[in-house]
């Protein structure tokens, strides 16, 4: 699929809900799964990651009904889940994959996990390590890549994980396989990942074990959630606000997520005009509405590394806003780039190149040089963020920018390009 853009004839205005948070959504889904009785979610993405999280719940014995703008899903309880008849297709979502392989590592059943040609390259270790120590039997392909063959082992020991990497996935991963092993099971990390695993399992009444851990034989009861406007969607109209002359955006129910909210720290310190306002909470999740206006002069800056996993989804984006930032933007520290939907660091290197961008990039980040940007024809590569972070930046560019590799951008963001028209943008299918 292919998306061509204009430099926006236009101010970007007005408001904007961008779809629900794709974190909490697969979360949601997944303990509701768990729990004993009806759950109620308001909000859920209704995206194709998180259509293949529900896919796979409804194959596990979840009853789904759609109630107005609310989900109501009947739990099967922790010990209720049913052997799938079939394997569980994943699509692009590494985080289903992550969370769910936790999940069913711990069942007396045996069960697959598979994924598109993009997931099936990514890397499991990173799980198949902490739950073999746990006594889980999973077979991966070669490499240690999908398909995920999970034996089953209702046995598992609990242990205290120390990752060697900043991962979400991972953490929560070894959290619900502890839910069901003996004893306690805590996961530290080097620098901290997003947290809503953290926040989500008291509302279905688990008792955390200090700050990231949970006891063996914790059971969920149903919980009634609202999921916030995804902050990692609403970070492309931030920055298309940021830059686009004129723009004055109201971006509503947006996650303020303390672990996610290194786009407003990144576009404050780059010298966007960003207001906060009406601060609430969605449960344990805080929220908020970002008013954000064109900035005439925006630099670059140095991005502090420990910033890196609280906008490590956001790091697209941001290298386009540092496209046109006055100055050298410094990025160091986010190799995971390269194991996410596609090598995002050689994908928008490449991508930026072809618009003019003078950039070098190095194995676990790049320096870039904000300049004039120039139209012409970029890969997205089937990322779904590469491809919308390429849309944003066509709207400044001096003539028009053909995307390419758009297929995906429905996997976290159907409606983009609507949504993009919508506030006065220029983005259409070609
Ligand atoms: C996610 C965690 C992050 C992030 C991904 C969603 C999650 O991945 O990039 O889009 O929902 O737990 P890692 O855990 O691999 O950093």
């Amino acid at each position: 699929m292919i998306l061509k853009t204009a430099p926006a004839s236009s101010a970007l205005q007005g408001e904007l809900t961008p779809p629900g948070d794709k974190s909490i959504s697969h979360r949601a889904l997944i303990f509701s799964c768990l729990a004993t009785g009806r759950s109620r979610v308001e909000g859920l993405l209704a995206s194709e990651d998180v259509r293949a999280t529900a896919n796979a719940c409804r194959q596990l014995g979840m009853k789904l009904r759609e109630d107005g703008d609310a989900l109501m899903l009947d739990g099967v309880g922790a010990n209720g889940l049913q052997a799938p008849a079939a394997p569980l297709d994943m699509g692009n979502s590494g985080t289903a994959m992550r969370l769910l392989a936790g999940v069913l590592a711990a069942q007396p059943f045996s069960s697959e996990l598979t994924g598109d040609a993009s997931l099936s390259r990514r890397p499991m270790n990173r799980i198949v390590q902490p739950l073999s120590e746990m006594g889980a039997q999973i077979e991966t392909a070669e490499g240690g890549t999908p398909p995920l063959r999970i034996a089953g082992n209702p046995g598992l020991r609990g242990i205290h994980y120390r990752s060697p990497i900043a991962s979400a996935q991972v953490k929560s991963c070894v959290l619900l396989a502890g839910l069901y092993a003996d004893g306690e099971t805590t996961v530290s990390e080097p620098l901290k990942s997003r947290d809503h695993t953290e926040k989500m399992l008291p509302a279905f009444g688990v008792r955390l074990s200090g700050e990231c851990g949970v006891a063996g034989g914790s059971k969920l009861q149903a919980a009634s959630i609202r999921v916030p406007a995804d902050i990692s969607s609403a970070a492309f109209f931030m920055v298309a606000a940021a830059m686009v002359p004129g723009s004055d955006l109201l971006l509503k129910q947006v996650g303020m997520n303390e672990t996610r909210d290194g786009i407003i720290h990144v576009l404050q310190a780059m010298g966007a005009d960003l207001t906060i306002e009406n601060q609430r909470h969605f449960g344990r999740e805080p929220v908020a509405d970002i008013r954000v206006r064109y900035a005439a002069r925006l630099s670059g800056i140095d991005i502090p590394e420990e910033w890196v996993p609280s906008l490590i989804d956001e790091l697209p984006v941001i290298l386009s806003l540092a496209s046109v930032a006055g100055g050298k933007t410094r990025l160091r520290g986010a190799a995971e780039l390269r194991v996410k939907e596609s090598d995002r660091l050689a994908v928008m290197a490449r991508g930026l190149e072809t618009l003019g961008v003078e950039l070098v990039e190095y194995e676990d980040g790049m320096d870039v040089n904000g300049g004039a940007i120039g139209g012409g024809q970029v890969d997205g590569a089937g990322d779904h963020r590469c491809a919308m972070s390429f849309c944003v930046l066509g709207q400044v560019a001096e003539s028009a920018v053909t995307v390419s590799g758009c297929e995906n951008i429905d996997t976290s963001y159907p409606g983009f390009a609507e949504d993009m028209l919508k506030v006065g943008g220029a983005c259409a299918n070609v």
